[in-house]
């Protein structure tokens, strides 16, 4: 008797997620290298953090697959891509990153949906708020270095920023979550 509460379809499509989440992390890593490599040592730790966060992503597919009884398949994770041509390149590259990610986390979706897979469906919703999270986050730091000049920044704008994000918290706070009491 088979105890895998997981389809075929949905394990190799959970199984293929989780080395996304694998290949985001290698992606920002590779990121935050350059950026440190370049001197933006504030930059570089908010990547570095980051990598680390997509990494955890990775492992709750990883034990949510398991919980399921299916198969775990670890893959080999491709390479990075190229290096960024500039700081403004660097963000936008991770603003887009986050937006297939978006889209390949709403394939997901769908496909619980099409199945009746409801604790899959159930499952993929943290990950739908998570990729709003991250999206407000990328797009934040984008309008800063836009407002810094975006490929033309100035080193002394760069410089401010690189500090400022030394510290920041990883999290972006949500636009929705305002309140009159708490804007
Ligand atoms: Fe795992 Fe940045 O999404």
């Amino acid at each position: 008797m088979s105890t895998n509460r997981l389809s075929d379809g949905m394990a190799a499509a959970l199984n293929a997620q989780m080395t996304k989440e694998a290949h985001a992390a290698q992606i920002y890593l590779a990121y935050a290298a350059w950026l440190d490599d370049k001197g933006y040592d504030g930059m570089a730790n908010f990547l570095f953090r980051h990598a680390h966060e997509e990494r955890n992503h990775m492992m709750k597919f990883l034990e949510y697959i398991l919980q399921r009884g299916a198969k775990v398949r670890i893959e080999a994770i491709p390479a990075p891509g190229e290096e960024p041509k500039n700081v403004n390149d660097c963000f936008e590259k991770f603003f887009q990153q986050e937006v297939d990610n978006t889209q390949a986390i709403y394939m997901l979706v769908k496909k619980s949906f099409d199945e009746g897979d409801w604790a899959t469906w159930h499952f993929l919703q943290w990950f739908v708020k998570e990729q709003v999270e991250e999206e407000t986050l990328a797009m934040n730091l984008l309008d800063r270095i836009k407002i810094a000049g975006g490929e033309k920044a100035s080193n002394d704008a760069l410089y401010v920023l690189d500090r400022d994000l030394k510290d920041e918290p990883d999290e972006a706070e949500l636009a929705q979550e305002a309140t009159a009491e708490n804007p």
